[in-house]
């Protein structure tokens, strides 16, 4: 058996490493050269914790990396597209990557003898897999689905940060099939990889697609959610979002998990996911007032901690303003969506000084504010003579702070989105998003 993965992202190469790792044969495909040329010599083009370790497991026995396409279609008995399905301007989903990936594969199945499984992994609106992949690739192959290959939907869930542990163990396998045989291979491999207790979920594509929607619609609730009710304990004295979010974490129909409230969810899924939902939705005919709400809720938090900002500074106009944390969260150095680049752009708008520090995420958000704002080389950098600092994403080196790092600020502010350092006796003014004002 030999498996075939269709672009190299996050999702495609932790999933190329761990099955490389385990012995699985594997073909890598991107149509990046720059990407090859990079995994190739080992290293993963992107920061993600343990990706380089796999990756070199992997390397080192079944995994080969190619940027010809054919070399896939003709060996690959299940080729996975795990290519970006990102936001386009209007909001729409830009399936452009998928239907270029598609149609190379039809033209290829042409020059193949083989009748692989495509197993759709990007995240795709509810009809996709049926209405645009099978017919762009029966029309470039000249075969119909069931008969040259067959097509099969199976989302993914893993999380960044935690991409090759989310990879090793899934909760869930989901997949959405047209006929029974193909759907018995797909298991039939999950079972091979994650052994014969893997939680399998078998249903129809446009079932399956649905199901991503829907669950990372329900992870955005559950913080717009934690962040709305955050907002009310700001103006009520002594009161702490924290012990709310734990207590009612331990009722079992709601569970502890995404109630951490903060500047609000970013990143390449969440908000990209929310938005093509309510846009579906709309163009259905389906008005999707909770999610709207969901989206407008975590725009608010920007808002907010301008308004906490301003509160103690009158004006943020001319001020040194530290924002530490760019990374849309911990352990990863992706900025895409990230809340610290709202935030920035709010405070530049402002005519705020910026300056900022992250431990992985700096030369993603130098190519976003070029020479706008300052990139800081170490902490005591970029708190000196400032005079607010903002504290955006949770990183374990921020939860270290104490109050000499903050000796050489111009006026000790500090704001903090995640309430790390909400236990400290810190001789300065501590705001917290969630923490009623005394
Ligand atoms: C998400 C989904 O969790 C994953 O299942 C899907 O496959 C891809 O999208 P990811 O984008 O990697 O994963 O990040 P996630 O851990 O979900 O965090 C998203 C954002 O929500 C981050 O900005 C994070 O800081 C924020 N968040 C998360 C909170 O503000 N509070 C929480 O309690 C949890």
């Amino acid at each position: 058996m030999k498996i075939g993965i269709i672009g190299l992202g996050f999702v495609g190469l932790s999933f190329a490493a761990v099955l490389g790792s385990k012995g699985f044969s594997v073909i890598g495909f991107d149509n990046n050269k720059k990407k090859i040329e990079k995994i190739n010599s080992k290293k993963p083009p992107f920061f993600e914790p343990k990706l380089e370790l796999f990756l070199k497991k992997a390397l080192a026995k079944s995994l080969e990396i190619s940027s010809d396409i054919r070399k896939v279609v003709k060996n690959c008995d299940f080729i996975f597209l795990t290519v970006g399905t990102p936001k386009l301007k209007s909001g729409h989903i830009d399936l452009s990557m998928l239907k270029n990936a598609s149609k190379d594969i039809g033209t290829s199945l042409r020059y193949s003898q083989k009748k692989p499984i495509i197993v759709v992994k990007s995240t795709v609106v509810p009809g996709t897999t049926i209405n645009t992949i099978r017919q762009i690739i029966e029309k470039s192959s000249g075969e119909k689905n069931g008969n040259g290959f067959n097509i099969v939907t199976n989302p993914e869930f893993l999380k960044e940060g935690s991409a090759i542990e989310d990879t090793l163990n899934p909760h869930l396998v989901v997949i959405g099939g047209l006929n029974k045989k193909s759907i018995n291979r797909l298991r039939s491999f999950y079972q091979e990889l994650y052994g014969p207790k893997i939680k399998i979920m078998i249903t129809n594509p446009q079932t399956a697609e649905m199901i991503k929607y829907a669950n990372n619609s329900f992870l955005a609730t559950k913080i717009s959610f934690i962040n709305q009710i955050s907002s009310l304990c700001q103006s009520i004295p002594g009161i702490n979002i924290d012990e709310i979010a734990d207590a009612i974490g331990v009722d079992p129909r709601i569970g502890k998990q995404f109630l951490k409230a903060g500047p609000g969810y970013g990143g390449s899924c969440l908000p990209k996911d929310l938005s093509t939902m309510i846009e579906f939705s709309s163009k259905i005919g389906t008005n999707p007032v909770l999610l709207k709400a969901v989206r407008q809720t975590n725009d608010l938090q920007i808002k907010q901690i301008v308004q906490l900002i301003e509160k103690k500074l009158k004006s943020v106009k001319n001020k040194r303003i530290t924002i530490l944390g760019l990374s849309f969260k911990e352990n990863t150095d992706d900025v895409r969506e990230s809340r610290s680049t709202e935030l920035i752009k709010t405070l530049l708008r402002k005519n705020s000084k910026i300056t900022v520090h992250d431990p992985m995420a700096m030369k993603n958000m130098e190519s976003i504010f070029t020479n706008k704002i300052t990139y800081a080389n170490s902490l005591s950098e970029a708190l000196k003579n400032s005079q607010c600092v903002v504290i955006m994403t949770p990183w374990k080196v921020y939860t270290k702070l104490k109050n000499s790092d903050f000796q050489k600020m111009e006026k000790k502010l500090i704001v903090d989105t995640r309430r790390i350092l909400s236990g400290k006796n810190l001789n300065a003014e501590y705001l917290a998003l969630g923490l009623g004002l005394n």
